[in-house]
């Protein structure tokens, strides 16, 4: 079982840490049943249960709870998981927080193993350092409130800027004075080292206080501790820089943070979006008015963890932008990472020269939220109008435009989502819905050629695969299965059997489960992947397998990574939901069957088969384009291998077919 353990993250509570067998314990035992009736009421419906759900504001029940796959799904808001994840959640509870409560719950006797002493010694430093930065955060507070500059400086420049007392003690702002070292002085006197001060950057190299004569704001993490700080300069010096920032540190990864999210994350689970600006003032300033939904990347452009972040609580953001022309165009590009992860983006672009703080306070409170509510475009719709009016009728800057929004729509993960964009967009730029399709299918292609590329593994198949590809001309995919991303389909038919009924017997005598059958029949394309999530998830079951654990269900719907987790319970509880649309948009005939759940055996061999094949036709005409380059430059001796193998894909292939009872062309 050591597989499923290596997973979990050492869990430290004071001195000791939670064992791994504990872990297991508590997540076998827990039910999501229980777990949630603590908190919400529940009415039974069939085999599932339903309620309001606690998450977002509903009338209406959209909560489901499933006892029999252990999970609870809201069709309203999308938030998903399992009983850890239900207190995580709901609790705001850490990971080894939510186990503690199971366990009391069901009376499970957690197991504890003494800590290392040098486990002690990270866990006491890393403590030493948040307790440096407490004290840092009260003296640059008791500057601000206590000290005849502070007041009349800071506060009063705070106070200037519309923010109440309340939320400058909330927000732990601050002041420092242009003391050489006051700060460092006294910190040491009361105890804390230079060394730890230098490391947080508080102290500079040559033991001078690093912040000075500024106005300071505290950087809190998830739980309010404070992590780095910001000071503003009070002063117009073009020479000295308008914000510096504490460094890197052990506690503080700047581009994994987001600015105001601790006092955020219940507003953003609550009306179930986040607001996105750009600036530390902007975050207060909102806040303040009742807008707490708002966060800032402060200073960098937005990076993947911090939209992973964003993603643990909402999969809607509304992003504001400060009405220069100028940073939007740059700040677009960075809006693809946010599609990447299959978020819902909004943007809402201010009048010039307002940015959302200026703004607030000239419109007030009430018309501020209307604007955000009236002037909110998607954000695919707001690039391509956007664009649009810079082309004109330029035919090639009109081409230009269309590989860009093209672009963006190839980000999106979700084909359904992607194919509704491909419609809308051509409508708005007017050219064809079939030309768009084929510009995302060429910047598909393309972008797998480079995957495949640069994972060659070095078995015979795959470079072989790898020479294909290499030589691959950009194939034009059928009209039909409009933005789909190759193979999507079919991967996830097998991954969905893979997590519903892995730990199945495919066959009873041969005591093999479904995933070993699975597994070892795409063990050698498991490198083609067309979906990267799906290719996670294969080779994370494949790990597990590998280590000779058993692939249940729950391994992956409770998984600690929340991308897997999701993906895992979206696998499973929606299968065929949007299987009629499918059908009728990209003729793809999916298996109707009454149970599905009942009959792993015969679905993994279909699944497999139908896969299979997918990929073993691309790999012929991959190889006819070989050939028939190969015959062009005239280099006989490698064509005949590449007849070879074509003989032999050929065959492989109209066997699966003939299986299928497919025609392939
Ligand atoms: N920023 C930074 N370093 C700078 C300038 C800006 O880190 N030298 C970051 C800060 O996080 C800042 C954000 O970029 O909050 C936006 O910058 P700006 O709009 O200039 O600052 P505001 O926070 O809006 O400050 P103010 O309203 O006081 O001008
Ligand atoms: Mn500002």
């Amino acid at each position: 079982m050591s597989g499923f353990l290596l997973i979990f993250p050492q869990i430290f509570k004071s001195n000791t840490l939670i064992k791994n067998n504990s872990v297991q314990e508590i997540i076998e035992t827990a039910r999501v049943e229980d777990v949630i009736q603590d908190f919400v009421s529940l009415k039974r419906r069939g085999a599932n249960m339903m309620g309001l759900c606690p998450f977002h504001n509903e009338k209406t029940p959209s909560f489901v709870v499933s006892p029999g796959k252990n999970i609870y799904k809201c069709f309203g808001c999308g938030r998903a998981g399992g009983p850890v994840q239900f207190l995580m959640e709901h609790e705001s509870f850490a990971f080894p927080e939510a186990l503690r409560y199971l366990a009391k719950k069901y009376g499970i006797e957690i197991e504890e193993t003494q800590a290392s002493q040098e486990e002690i010694i990270a866990r006491q430093y890393l403590d030493s350092l948040y307790l440096v930065n407490q004290f840092a955060k009260e003296y640059f507070q008791d500057q601000l409130f206590k000290t005849d500059l502070g007041k009349s400086i800071g506060l009063s420049y705070f106070k200037k800027r519309g923010f109440r007392e309340e939320t400058i003690k909330k927000f732990g702002l601050g002041f420092t004075t242009d003391q050489r070292d006051s700060f460092t002085q006294l910190a040491m006197k009361t105890g804390y080292t230079l060394d730890s001060l230098k490391k947080l950057g508080l102290t500079s190299k040559y033991d001078r206080d690093f912040f000075r004569n500024r106005v300071m704001f505290t950087i809190h993490n998830l739980s309010g501790k404070p992590i780095a700080f910001a000071g503003r300069i009070m002063i117009k010096d073009a020479k000295a820089p308008k914000y510096i920032n504490s460094p890197e540190t052990e506690i503080y990864h700047k581009s994994k943070v987001l600015y105001g999210a601790y006092f955020a994350k219940q507003a953003i689970q609550r009306q179930d979006e986040c607001i996105l600006v750009e600036g530390y003032t902007d975050v207060i300033s909102l806040h303040q008015a009742g807008i707490e939904n708002v966060v800032a990347a402060s200073g960098t452009s937005l990076t993947t963890d911090q939209i992973r972040l964003i993603k643990r609580y909402t999969p809607n953001v509304k992003i504001l932008f400060d009405g220069d022309f100028a940073g939007l165009k740059a700040a677009l590009r960075g809006i693809d990472l946010i599609l990447e992860q299959d978020l819902n983006v909004k943007v809402v672009l201010l009048p010039d020269g307002e940015d959302p703080d200026s703004y607030l306070q000239s419109m007030g409170t009430t018309a501020f939220k209307t604007f955000l509510e009236e002037s909110a475009q998607d954000f695919i719709f707001f690039k391509t109008n956007l664009l649009l009016k810079q082309v004109g009728n330029d035919p090639v800057r009109k081409t230009e435009l269309v590989k860009d929004i093209v672009t963006s729509i190839s980000k999106i993960p979700d084909p359904i989502k992607r194919s509704l964009y491909i419609k809308e967009c051509a409508r708005l730029v007017d050219v064809e819905e079939q030309l768009l399709i084929n510009e995302i299918n060429k910047i598909v292609s393309k972008r797998l050629t480079k995957h495949r590329a640069n994972s060659d593994k070095g078995s015979l198949h795959k470079v072989e695969a790898k020479q294909l590809s290499d030589s691959l001309e950009v194939p034009t995919a059928p009209a039909k299965e409009a933005s789909v991303i190759g193979d999507e389909f079919q991967e996830k038919d097998i991954l969905r059997i893979l997590i519903a009924g892995g730990a199945e017997l495919f066959d009873k005598e041969e005591k093999v489960t479904v995933a070993a059958y699975i597994l070892s029949n795409i063990e050698d394309v498991i490198d083609d992947f067309d979906n990267a999530n799906y290719q996670k998830l294969a080779k994370l079951a494949q790990e597990q397998v590998a280590a000779g654990n058993e692939l249940s269900t729950q391994f992956f719907i409770q998984h600690p990574d929340p991308t897997i987790q999701q993906l895992a319970i979206n696998l499973i509880t929606s299968p065929y939901e949007l299987s009629e649309n499918w059908e009728k948009r990209f003729e793809i005939t999916l298996q109707t069957q009454k149970s599905p759940e009942l009959n792993f055996t015969l679905d993994s061999v279909q699944a497999l088969k139908r896969f299979r094949l997918r990929k073993i036709v691309k790999m012929c005409q991959k190889n006819q384009e070989e050939i028939k380059s190969l015959s062009a430059k005239g280099d006989v001796e490698k064509m005949m291998i590449h007849l070879k193998v074509q003989v032999k894909l050929t065959a492989i292939r109209n066997d699966l077919a003939k299986e299928l009872g497919t025609v392939v062309l």
